[in-house]
């Protein structure tokens, strides 16, 4: 992972960050700075803001903050050195890689180019004789020949080394087959194929590497699905089944489902957007990948209460997020039993069709209607305690919406669904809304009357040991950022001088620029510190400090940090008579109380 420092430079220099940014976000000068709207979290008013002396990005609102490389990591979720691939291939600058790291591309490729080989051994065993009863299964489900080959559907044989021989003989070796998962060890260390007499359908990520397999039994038996393990190109917290598919639709969103045949049969039936997460909740990671291709997302799980609880965690994972969301509620079915059952995407449209479901799609709930419903179907409307009970709920979520007139309109619906009149509702509402808002206002108070919080770092890992010392470290770094002219030749000061280690380092390291002839800025960091770490020293780098009363200033820091320095070292070496003394106190005041 470690790039020569010479080509973080060139590459940094090479990319500037307001051509950089304004790729993602639409930037207005404002002074010496560039404001727009802040593409990682959600806002009308623009706090995002460009330094393009500094080469920094920074956002009031939620507080990320880096150097160019950082920016890509944010907001192409890409591990550092693959952002430093990224802009090294924007600015057309070859990646010096490192021994170490060819090795481990040249391993991932190769279990990428094994998965591609298995898949297409499938893919042609499911034509062939072996591939029959996966071709009969396929028949039942109603899934054409068209659509097995979109998906690149193939048939793993009723046979225990099939694969391992075939993979073997193209050159793969025994290790590289239990890497990608495709083989399984016994006991006694013979290999045998995973995935025996079933549909097996190659997960695909968005770059066309088949990086996992899914598989379905073709019978009632257990487990019904049975997917590729984590790998070193798989982790299902990063991928969608279908989305190599979907990110090419042209509809305005993409429907998200629970079942891999779901996603099938949704395709077939016209709808190319839908995705699936295989057997996990949404992820944080997924809803990254999706806002690359869309803006509007439309929850489809299954109305059960597995489901239900799914569309909950998705919605809360989406609360504040820059997508719009609906929930899709797909109807139970009454059977010829006069039973209710649940149906799910791929049931529905092979009951009812494609234009139900494309009826359902368009009126579907957006996620408050959604939680209202949810929170009425709780209650019982024929008593009037519970009705009661359903408004004081219903008004702690109607209280919750950001917005007056969302507010004003579900409050009206509340008060239909609970048979009041609106006037008793709103007055329920904003109830609840004062009651929000003094916690909040308590909240604020208690963070007031104590400052010392409100000056700590957010992150609680960065947390400061000494307030007075870490903010006159924090102006120092500030300083040497902004006008390196004003420090001694010498370092005035060490680095185990400073209270916070963090503030420490990245004074080690900027410093080190500095003698090296480089100018010490935040992207000197780049490689050395965290995410969290970088944005912290851009949050402290980017407040105002005065250039004109520097030299004054950095002597009033380097007093500070050098008295508390000393407190310190000097308080160890009381700190045995100290402990002396107490310790007598102690023996005093137990003893008067025996
Ligand atoms: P069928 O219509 O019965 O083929 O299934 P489905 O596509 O509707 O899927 P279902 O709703 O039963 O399950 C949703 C998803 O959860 C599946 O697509 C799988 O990815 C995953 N899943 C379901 N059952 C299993 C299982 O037994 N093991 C594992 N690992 N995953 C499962
Ligand atoms: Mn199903």
């Amino acid at each position: 992972m470690a790039f020569p420092q010479s080509f973080l430079d060139e590459l940094i220099a090479r990319n500037d960050i307001v051509d950089v940014v304004s790729s993602y976000v639409q930037l207005q000068r404002k002074g010496g700075n560039l404001f727009g709207l802040c593409p990682f979290h959600s806002e009308k008013t623009g706090s995002f803001s460009v330094s393009p002396d500094k080469q920094i990005y920074y956002c009031f609102g939620c507080k990320k903050g880096g150097g160019v490389v950082n920016f890509i990591m944010d907001i192409e979720n890409l591990p550092f050195p693959d952002a430093v691939r990224f802009l090294a291939k924007r600015a057309g600058m070859e990646v010096p890689e490192e021994e170490g790291d060819r090795e481990a591309g040249r391993r991932r490729q190769r279990l990428l180019d094994l998965n591609r080989d298995a898949a297409r051994f499938y893919y042609q065993l499911l034509q062939q004789p072996e591939g029959r009863a996966v071709r009969e299964y396929l028949d039942r489900r109603q899934i054409k020949k068209a659509t097995a080959v979109k998906f690149g559907m193939g048939a793993s044989p009723d046979a225990w080394d099939v694969l391992l021989t075939a993979m073997t003989k193209k050159g793969y070796t025994k290790s590289e087959l239990l890497q990608a998962g495709l083989v399984v060890q016994n006991k006694n260390g013979g290999l045998y194929d995973k995935f025996r007499n079933r549909l097996m359908l190659p997960v695909i990520d968005t770059r066309g590497d088949v990086v996992a397999f899914g598989s379905r039994v073709l019978d009632k038996s257990e487990p019904k699905y049975m997917n590729s393990s984590e790998t070193p190109v798989y982790s299902k917290r990063r991928v969608l089944y279908g989305l190599n598919l979907a990110k090419k639709t042209k509809r305005p969103n993409i429907i998200l489902c629970e079942g891999n045949l779901d996603i099938v049969t949704l395709h077939q039936a016209g709808f190319d957007n839908a995705v699936a997460s295989m057997g996990t909740a949404l992820t944080v990671e997924q809803t990254r990948l999706l806002s690359r291709f869309t803006k509007e997302l439309v929850l489809c799980y299954d109305n059960d209460n597995a489901g239900k609880i799914a569309t909950e965690r998705a919605l809360q994972i989406l609360n504040g997020s820059e997508f719009s969301v609906k929930v899709l509620q797909l109807p139970r079915r009454r059977t010829a039993d006069g039973e209710l059952v649940k149906q799910d995407a791929d049931d529905f449209i092979k009951n009812q069709g494609p234009d139900a479901f494309e009826r359902l799609l368009n009126g579907s709930e957006n996620g408050v209607e959604f939680r209202m419903s949810q929170v009425a179907g709780k209650y019982d409307f024929t008593s009037d305690e519970s009705r009661v009970a359903y408004c004081e709920e219903i008004s702690n979520l109607l209280a919750s919406l950001p917005g007056a007139v969302e507010r004003e309109i579900y409050t009206v619906r509340a008060a239909e669904t609970a048979g009041t009149s609106p006037d008793a509702m709103k007055l329920e509402v904003q109830r609840a809304f004062k009651r929000r808002v003094a916690k909040e206002k308590r909240a604020e108070l208690r963070k007031d009357l104590n400052p010392a919080a409100q000056l700590q770092p957010r992150e609680r890992a960065l947390r400061y040991e000494n307030i007075r010392s870490a903010r006159a470290e924090e102006g120092v770094l500030r300083l040497l950022t902004l006008d390196e002219s004003v420090f001694p030749p010498e370092s005035p000061l060490r680095e185990e001088q400073f209270s916070s280690p963090l503030l420490g380092k990245a004074y080690s390291l900027l410093w080190q620029a500095k003698c090296e002839g480089r100018s010490p800025t935040v992207s000197c960091l780049t490689g050395h510190l965290s995410g969290e770490e970088i944005a912290h020293i851009t949050a402290i780098c980017q407040q105002p400090e005065s250039a004109q009363n520097a030299a004054q200033a950095l002597a009033d820091y380097i007093r500070i940090i050098q008295a508390e320095a000393d407190k310190r070292a000097g308080g160890a070496a009381i700190d045995p008579l100290l402990a002396a003394v107490e310790k007598n106190k102690d023996k005093k005041g137990t003893g008067g109380k025996h």
